[in-house]
């Protein structure tokens, strides 16, 4: 028998993945863009991109919420936030880089550099990939709304190894795959405006996708906000049948016991490379020191959910 306080724990967190989505979506991705958060997916991204270039076979990148590609970050929504001087900027500024943290910070600054020598543009998931595809490899962009949709299909018009869709990522992954080539990568990284919802929605959206195209690396990005809310999602990862491997990386900058803010954030991989692991071990720990600045108790974790 399960003791009162623990059930009500647990109804509470069943009530938090039910899937209710917003009203309206608010979410816009120029007020985060270059945070903290990122800066950590954008570095496991390059990794796993890296990877498939390993081998000369093509691949297929395929980015479920792609958002608008390029953020301003002199305009209104990033200063407003100021987000990215706790995230691009910490890693700009640092003296000395481990390899992977070094690559990523000359790709932005390629990228971004005005002629001030200032950061001025900050490049989102898709045109991070589409730096790392070869004239072999194909992408397919999915975002939702109409505006960042028609953002990104004007940054990638003329690249005909390139298709943006303007539509619903999840129901995407259930039309599109498997692509041609059948070798690649998916990222998952929605706004989490639903909260627990979304992982309800992506395990929804996984389990025909897996069931399409078992051999894909997925790398699922998640805040960390309240522990409770993740730890199913983690479960069900682990419990995924076939031979999928989930690893995760996880990157705390505050205790993970407030709904409040963004505490944190994780990505979990399934199917990762070999010894991605190690290839993460190798920045983590810096950028964790970096980013945590000077809050005490920032963390960071490397686990195998499933192997
Ligand atoms: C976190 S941002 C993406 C950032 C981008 N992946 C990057 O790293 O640069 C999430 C994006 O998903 C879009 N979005 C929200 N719900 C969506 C859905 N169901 N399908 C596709 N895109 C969606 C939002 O408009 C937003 O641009």
């Amino acid at each position: 028998m399960i003791s009162q306080p623990l059930a009500r724990q647990r109804a509470a967190v069943d009530n938090a993945r039910r899937i209710v989505p917003p009203a309206r979506m608010n979410y816009h991705h120029a007020f985060h863009a270059g945070n903290f958060a990122d800066v950590f997916k954008h570095v496991i991204l390059l990794g796993l991109l890296d990877a498939l270039r390993a081998k000369p076979a093509p691949f297929c990148y395929v980015d479920s919420h792609a958002g608008r590609g390029s953020y301003d970050l002199g305009g209104d929504a990033a200063q407003r936030t100021g987000e990215y001087l706790g995230g691009i900027d910490r890693v700009l500024r640092a003296e000395r880089l481990p390899p992977a943290l070094a690559d990523y910070a000359a790709r932005i600054l390629a990228y971004g550099m005005d002629a001030d020598g200032r950061l001025a543009r900050y490049p989102g998931s898709p045109l991070l990939a589409r730096e790392c595809l070869r004239a072999q490899d194909r992408a397919i962009l999915c975002e939702l709304q109409a505006e960042e949709a028609a953002a990104l299909r004007a940054l990638m018009h003329g690249d005909a190894r390139i298709v943006v869709h303007e539509r619903d990522g999840y129901a995407a992954l259930k039309a599109l795959l498997p692509p041609t080539p059948r070798r690649g990568l998916v990222l998952i990284d929605p706004p989490f405006e639903a909260q627990g919802g979304e992982f309800t929605a992506i395990e929804q959206a996984l389990t025909p996708a897996l069931a399409r195209w078992p051999n894909a690396i997925y790398a699922i990005w998640y805040p960390i906000k309240l522990r409770e809310t993740i730890v199913p999602f983690q479960r069900w990862l682990g419990a995924l049948t076939g031979a999928a491997d989930v690893v995760q990386a996880e990157l705390l900058l505050h205790p993970d016991n407030s709904p409040l803010r963004l505490n944190g954030c994780g990505m979990a991989i399934i199917n990762p490379p070999w010894q991605f692991d190690q290839a993460l071990a190798q920045w983590l720990p810096s950028l964790t020191t970096l980013l945590a600045g000077d809050a005490g108790g920032a963390r960071h974790r490397i686990e195998w959910l499933k192997r």
